[in-house]
């Protein structure tokens, strides 16, 4: 009987607890014999791997985060601690990983690869939706759920009480969730760091708007811009001329119980890397693209920087 084993690492997302169940049901039914590694890679430096059963996954498909823990690890950026791992695997004769996290996450475990052997599959999972090579990646539905839940609730406020809401995203350099959010709420400006923009440009016409009746503006910016959300809201009070106020989203967009899409994708994602290590993929990212699932190489999928898609930037 064949090892495997699982991961989370780096931000965790919603859709890892159904990922880590369906890991265990798809292992057991193709003959494998399922491990889970607590914590991310610090979890294979101190050797926290266990082996696991149906027991140990059930009652958790509906639950955010990770069961298992994820974590950032800088240690395994170390050789030496690269080496401890192998031989923890080693003692337990687990050959195979799948790992669940952003290209960071791959990128340390194309080298483990590289130096020891140890095969893996990526399935990309981060709700900034930055990774190169796959239209999508495991929480990010859960979290467009959760803003659009706080936008329109924000919504509400503003239009009670003639303001304006600077709402900030999570999603590091990339602008997806805040571009999505823009896109399905409404809203009167998204500013994120792929698009350039000069806050100039809408002064006229929202200064008309409010002359026109208008009682209240949502804004969503992404976090990754150059400009702090304050100085978006300074603009909307001294410029346009409306009291101002910001919503950070921050980490509620990283919880919450996942979706039904984040739930399905975890099931297809976590079959197929299971898959793809059965049939001699060794090192690879299963992503999905307009084409359906696909396996990509490491190199692929962290050598660029995901470019939105044009379908999505011409909209706003
Ligand atoms: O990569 C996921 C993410 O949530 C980013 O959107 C955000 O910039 C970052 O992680 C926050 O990191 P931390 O949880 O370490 O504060």
């Amino acid at each position: 009987m064949k090892n495997i084993a699982i991961i989370c690492s780096g931000g965790d997302v919603s859709g890892m607890n159904p990922a880590l169940k369906h890991f265990v049901e798809y292992s057991i039914e193709k003959g494998l014999k399922p491990f889970f590694v607590y914590h991310g890679y610090e979890g294979l430096i101190d050797n926290n791997i266990k082996e696991v059963t149906y027991k140990d996954v059930s009652g958790i498909i509906n639950r955010g985060g990770t069961i298992i823990g994820s974590a950032r690890s800088m240690r395994f950026k170390e050789a030496k601690y690269r080496q401890i791992a192998k031989d923890n695997l080693d003692a337990l004769g687990i050959d195979m990983l799948v790992v669940l996290g952003g290209d960071g996450s791959f990128r340390g475990l194309d080298i483990f690869y590289q130096e020891h052997g140890i095969k893996f599959c990526g399935i990309p999972a981060t709700i900034d939706n930055d990774i190169n090579g796959t239209e999508y990646a495991l929480g990010v539905d859960t979290a467009l759920n959760i803003i659009k839940t706080s936008i329109d609730a924000i919504r509400d406020t503003a239009s009670s009480f003639r303001r304006a809401f600077v709402v900030e995203t999570m999603g590091r350099d990339c602008g997806y969730l805040a571009l999505v959010s823009h896109l399905t709420s409404g809203s009167e400006l998204c500013l994120i760091p792929e698009k350039k923009y000069d806050l100039k440009d809408y002064e006229d016409r929202f200064k008309q708007e409010i002359k026109d009746g208008r009682g209240y503006f949502i804004a969503i910016v992404s976090e990754g811009i150059k400009q702090k959300s304050s100085e978006i809201a300074e603009w909307f009070e001294k410029t346009i001329g409306i009291e101002s106020r910001v919503t950070v989203l921050g980490h509620i967009q990283r919880g919450g119980n996942p979706t039904i899409y984040d739930r399905l994708m975890a099931y297809k994602f976590v079959a197929k890397a299971i898959d793809g290590l059965l049939n001699s993929i060794d090192s690879s990212v299963v992503c999905y693209t307009k084409k359906g699932f696909e396996y990509k190489s490491i190199s692929e999928v962290t050598s660029q920087v995901k470019q939105l898609d044009e379908e999505l930037l011409v909209l706003i």
